[in-house]
């Protein structure tokens, strides 16, 4: 399922807020559009928060009116910086913009070839994503086996991504491979893209799985009804994973029932300049815990808090699937607990 389309100056989204319910797609036309499609989470996902960013400057190349080159490249600022304030913590956006605004600086000649070359390095990173995707499936699946019960947190599919998807994309890679796997999807709350969206994809695709809510986590694994866990990265930093709020509970369990912990993502998710000692956090809405979709479910005047994604420390993670290879992090790093 491909998730974001460019045709001739407008981008079309389908809005994951609606999702499973309703498939809705949207046209955006201008930066203002992508920042409020990110913002808003109709787009999400690490590798789709980049690539969206980069329409949204291709959305400002392809529309302004600007009459030299220098005027356009003022534009393109403004709409890398509205862009920029986003969402924090996926570094996805911050690498996507800084790629497009460098290619927008290399380009030389008229205000014309400066927006035709801003659309191309979209267009190419969209098409690369896809690319990245399929080759760290076909990696990642050498080390799922046939039989396999694989557990997934959040949503890290074709819908977070511009198609296959990161860990699940290791899943269709090893079914395609011919491995019979079960997936069971945790529900992940505050927002439930476990239960609204990876259920979603996978069901499409005939792909078995299983819904749980994240509180059962421990007792399936306990159970021995997990082989092994995949999940996606937002950041991946010196020495941890940045991952949606509840990995690192999924994380430790795996730890302390012995079953591999997985991470896919490509390397526009790697950042070796900070550490978790600086990692940003994304604070959300508290309403999302609050209430369950539109109905509140606790009382008013309570005190919430809603971080949006987690950090686990890379001792709890068994290997990082990239584009380029399996990365073992326990090389070097401290030994998992239950070692
Ligand atoms: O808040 P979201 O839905 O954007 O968070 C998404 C995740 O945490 C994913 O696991 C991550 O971006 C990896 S997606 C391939």
């Amino acid at each position: 399922m491909r998730t974001i389309e460019w045709d001739n100056g407008v981008v079309t989204i389908v809005d994951q807020r609606k999702l499973p319910n309703q498939e809705v797609w949207v046209k955006l036309k201008n930066y203002q559009d992508m920042a409020f499609a990110i913002q808003e989470m109709q787009v999400r996902g690490a590798p789709l928060i980049g690539v969206s960013a980069a329409y949204g400057l291709a959305l400002t190349a392809f529309h302004s009116t600007a009459k030299i080159r220098e005027q356009l490249m003022k534009e393109l600022e403004e709409a890398a910086a509205v862009l920029r304030t986003t969402r924090p913590t996926a570094v996805n956006l911050f690498w996507a913009i800084d790629r497009v605004m460098k290619k927008a600086q290399e380009t030389q000649g008229t205000k014309e070839q400066l927006a035709e070359a801003v659309v191309n390095e979209a267009q190419i990173m969209a098409d690369e994503d896809v690319e990245t995707n399929r080759k760290m499936g076909k990696f990642g699946a050498s080390l799922i086996e046939d039989g396999d019960t694989v557990m997934t947190h959040c949503n890290a599919g074709s819908l977070a991504t511009v198609d296959y998807g990161t860990a699940l994309g290791v899943i269709r890679a090893a079914i395609e491979e011919g491995k019979a796997i079960e997936v069971i999807s945790c529900e992940t709350r505050p927002r439930q893209q476990g239960a609204k969206l990876t259920c979603y994809e996978l069901m499409r695709d005939n792909i078995p799985v299983t819904l749980i809510s994240d509180t059962m986590v421990g007792y399936v694994m306990s159970q021995g009804m997990v082989d092994k866990v995949v999940v996606g990265a937002d950041r991946i930093v010196r020495d941890a994973v940045l991952n949606k709020i509840g990995t690192y509970n999924v994380a430790v369990l795996a730890a302390e029932h012995g079953i591999p912990f997985y991470v896919a993502a490509p390397m526009s998710t790697m950042d070796q300049s900070r550490t978790s000692e600086d990692a940003i956090i994304e604070e959300r809405s508290p309403t999302e815990v609050t209430n369950i979709g539109s109905e509140r479910i606790a009382p008013e005047g309570i005190r919430v808090l809603n971080p949006a994604f987690d950090i686990t420390p890379l001792e709890y993670v068994d290997a990082v699937i990239t584009e380029e290879g399996i990365f073992r992090p326990e090389m070097g790093l401290k030994q998992k607990r239950n070692d």
